[in-house]
């Protein structure tokens, strides 16, 4: 055998063995409106295939998923694979005028990727408007077929997805918010797996039990679905050690509460330790932001021990035992937990770094346009609400997507000036007037060399208020290499940089009134969005994407778009 044979030889072995039992798992997303009640009231509820959550996909490393979403529903609609990384296959990662234009009403379009190296729970939700807000469910991907978990394997496993629930459509809500420039309604409910639990008025029979027996270990996947929300969450009287987070595996720690943000999933093993009985896992608004209302409530479901559950016999069950939660603005218990996470596998942190960049993230408040009546801009004292990166308020085109404008390289669609450093620098974190940084809207992008190694400071804003903000990077996970409060200062900062075992995730949850690091290399060519994943603060413009170049030969290019990509 030569040089180049044994070379193929070697790499053909290597590939059967990767691809070995590795399936192509195909579904049909069916786009509906469906009557769900939940509080006494019936709503037309838009699902996927009339289920609320939607279907759990589960899959294992290597597989490939080929998911045909066909459009009922009277609006436009994009499906996201959150945390997926769409190795060459942005075609298929779905936000909307950002890698394909929506999928119009009667239209269809079908995703097909694979998924590789990440194992634990992520998730897939709409990526247009705010239909999220119901349309969304769990993603789950096990290890290979002869590969374990690297933790004792639990005798059950339960997806828990928190979520919120609008007595109205949520798309009206985010529509009047556009029209007036004022804060959208907050939620009316929390749910668990889509049921509000029986605190709320008019909610008794809605609420999700998951079983337990004593001595057996469930494994919960924890996911924040939840639009606008960063939440605790917390069983009763029961310990939780998390073992992974966005598809990760983490060193594993015990912990009696998680906050995740929107996006976040986290998974936790759970034992059947306590005296057979119901206790209540419960979520509610983990709040950073000052002055801002928000949903108060709190979702519950039931852990319910076997032996003490009464659905086969006609007993009255007992109450069950309800934890206590942090405080809603409890930010240390937040910092506590977010700074436990430790990756599991060796990490490979880029060192020199090719693009360092540092992006303030916030709100801001614009002044009313003079062609503006009085009631489109009802945000405080007569302004609209806006946010921005760098003090770029993001604006999506509306008559191609980036990736096709940029693959086609049709002009005029975007710009590559999206600013490495913010226009000006200031008291980040200090009490600054909001018209020091009044956001400018535009696309601006921001160009990376495929294989660039990249840091990202994330500054928080306090301009309007400060708040934690989970920012979400789609078609990579990256390191969290630190984290901290007030305005990041390289002389100082840099010597708390984890370079040996940070955490990898896909979001991060921006400390209020402070900082994160996160490192990635860009090997995955396509436009890629970074945002906020509250979707109020992703409507006013709370985001910005990477273009990152296509490398050297066919592996390092991204795949030519689908016959059937919806255009515009
Ligand atoms: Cu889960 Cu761009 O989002």
């Amino acid at each position: 055998m030569g040089v180049f044979n044994k070379f193929s030889f070697i790499f053909l072995v290597i590939f059967l063995s990767l691809s070995a039992n590795a399936e192509v798992q195909r579904h049909r997303f069916v786009i509906q409106a469906t009557k769900v009640k939940r509080l006494c009231k019936t709503h037309n509820t838009i699902t996927v295939n009339g289920m609320f959550p939607g279907p759990t996909l589960e899959i294992k490393n290597g597989d490939t998923l080929e998911v045909q979403v066909v459009n009922k529903a009277r609006y436009n609609v994009t499906i996201h694979w959150h945390g997926v990384r769409q190795m060459r296959t942005g075609w298929a990662d779905g936000p909307e005028f950002v890698t394909q234009c929506p999928i119009r009403p009667g239209g269809s379009y079908t995703y097909r990727f694979t998924v590789q190296g990440q194992e634990g729970t992520l998730w897939w939700h709409a990526h247009s408007s705010w239909l999220r807000a119901t349309v969304y469910g769990a993603l789950i991907i096990r290890p290979r077929e002869g590969k374990s978990y690297p933790f004792p394997k639990p005798k059950r496993e339960t997806p828990i997805l928190l979520g919120e629930w609008w007595d109205a459509n949520p798309i009206d809500v985010v529509r009047e918010a556009t029209r007036t420039g004022a804060a959208p309604n907050v939620s009316d409910a929390y749910t668990i797996n889509a049921q509000p639990g029986d605190l709320y008025k008019c909610s008794s029979k809605e609420t999700t039990v998951v079983s337990v027996d004593s001595g057996e270990t469930n494994l919960l996947r924890v996911i924040n679905a939840a639009l606008n929300q960063p939440l605790f969450f917390k069983v009763a009287n029961h310990k939780l050690t998390v073992v992974g987070a966005d598809a990760s595996y983490t060193k594993p720690f015990t912990t009696s509460v998680l906050m995740l943000g929107p996006g976040q999933t986290t998974d936790v093993l759970i034992r059947g330790d306590q005296p057979p009985s119901r206790y209540y896992m419960a979520a509610r608004a983990y709040q950073s932001a000052q002055n801002a209302p928000f949903d108060n409530t709190t979702t519950t479901a039931i852990l319910e021990y076997k032996s003490a559950s009464c659905a086969a016999k006609k007993c009255n069950a007992p109450t069950p035992i309800m934890p206590s939660l942090p405080a809603y603005n409890d930010t240390n218990t937040v910092t506590a937990f977010s700074q436990s996470f430790r990756s599991r596998e060796k990490a490979e942190v880029p060192t020199d770094i090719d693009e360092s960049l540092f992006f303030t993230i916030g709100l801001g408040l614009n002044n009313c346009p003079p062609n503006f009546r009085k009631r489109r801009c009802q945000g405080p004292n007569g302004t609209r609400f806006t946010a921005s990166m760098n003090n770029v308020s993001f604006v999506l085109p509306r008559n191609f997507s980036l990736l096709q404008a940029h693959q086609q390289g049709i002009p005029g669609v975007f710009t590559t000036d999206f600013p490495a450093n913010p226009p000006l620098k200031f008291d980040y974190t200090g009490n600054v007037s909001r018209s020091l940084f009044q956001p400018v809207p535009g696309t601006k992008l921001y160009k990376l060399k495929y294989g660039s190694r990249v840091q990202i400071v994330l500054q928080d804003t306090s301009i309007v208020t400060p708040e934690n903000h989970p920012i979400h990077l789609h078609g990579y996970d990256f390191y969290i290499i630190a984290e901290g409060f007030g305005n990041f200062d390289p002389k100082r900062d840099t010597s708390k940089f984890n370079l040996v075992d940070p955490p990898m995730r896909n979001t991060v949850g921006v400390p209020v009134n402070g900082w994160a690091v996160i490192r990635f290399v860009a090997d995955n060519p396509g436009v890629w969005i970074l945002h906020c994943h509250l979707d109020v603060h992703i409507s006013w413009g709370l985001a910005m994407a990477f273009l990152v170049d296509n490398g050297v030969g066919e592996l390092q290019t991204i795949q030519p778009p689908p016959p059937d990509l919806p255009i515009c």
